[in-house]
């Protein structure tokens, strides 16, 4: 099931003003500047935080994402003219020849289907120039983040200008082997409403991503600590060889 927050107008407005710390970024941003990367391909780009970061750096970006309202905020954002965006995911790309592609905030866990993760690395594997390189994260499952997503553990409060006060907060609702099926309720106070928006996501065992990259043709240069998250997520540096 993907995430219809994403890709509904209302929430999609939402994701930046409720999670205004993007500090997870920085390790990115680090990586495209040690790699040298001119032309980036950011995939699950959302609301364009980390495309629009590179192209103040000058690189070249492409930002592809699913979810059309997200890419509508990216869109609408100082400097969006810099970066080109596509509605969809790796793997219907246009041809392209990228010296990085990134997955940043765990879009691979909201690749939850097993086909579609395939495709989504043969994808990337087009587009890596040879010697490029796929960097990304995903939770480490043995820390069982999925536990404290529980309203009191995950509850948001954000004056969100042109919308009001704004309350999130996240519910599991199913654990399902690698799969954490979740809840995620916005209430609007000052219409006393609330949406709600349904998501699944896989954790992967490193073991499992270590092995679908090599079936992929990845050469695994690394795996890094999230620098903000030390000993919760795997950080994976894929070379196209
Ligand atoms: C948690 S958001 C992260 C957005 C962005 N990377 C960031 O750092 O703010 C996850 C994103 O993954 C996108 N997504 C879901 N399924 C995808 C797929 N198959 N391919 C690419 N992106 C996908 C969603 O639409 C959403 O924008």
């Amino acid at each position: 099931m993907a995430d219809a927050a994403f890709a509904h107008p209302r929430l999609a407005a939402l994701y930046d003003p409720l999670d205004p710390d993007r500090s997870d970024l920085d390790g990115y941003l680090r990586t495209a500047r040690e790699f040298r990367a001119r032309r980036v391909l950011d995939i699950g780009c959302g609301t364009g935080v980390f495309a629009l970061l590179l192209a103040d750096e000058g690189i070249d970006v492409v930002g592809v994402d699913p979810a059309g309202a997200s890419l509508d905020v990216a869109r609408a954002k100082p400097g969006a003219g810099r970066v080109r965006w596509i509605e969809g995911d790796a793997t219907g790309l246009p041809p392209l020849t990228v010296d990085l592609a990134t997955m940043t905030a765990n879009v691979a866990q909201a690749i939850a289907d097993p086909a579609t993760w395939r495709a989504t690395l043969r994808g990337v594997h087009a587009a890596l120039r040879p010697g490029g390189r796929l960097v990304f994260e995903t939770r480490d499952p043995a820390r069982r983040a999925w536990e404290s997503w529980t309203r009191e553990h995950s509850y948001l409060r954000a004056d969100v200008p042109g919308v009001g006060e704004v309350e999130s907060w996240h519910e599991v609702t199913a654990v399902d082997g690698p799969l954490v099926s979740f809840r995620t309720t916005f209430v609007f106070a000052s219409e006393g409403k609330a949406l709600t928006s349904d998501s699944t996501l896989r954790f992967r065992e490193r073991e499992e991503v270590e092995t679908d990259l090599a079936d992929h043709g990845y050469v695994l240069e690394d795996v890094r600590d999230a620098p903000d998250r030390p000993g919760r997520e795997f950080v994976f540096v894929a070379r196209r060889p």
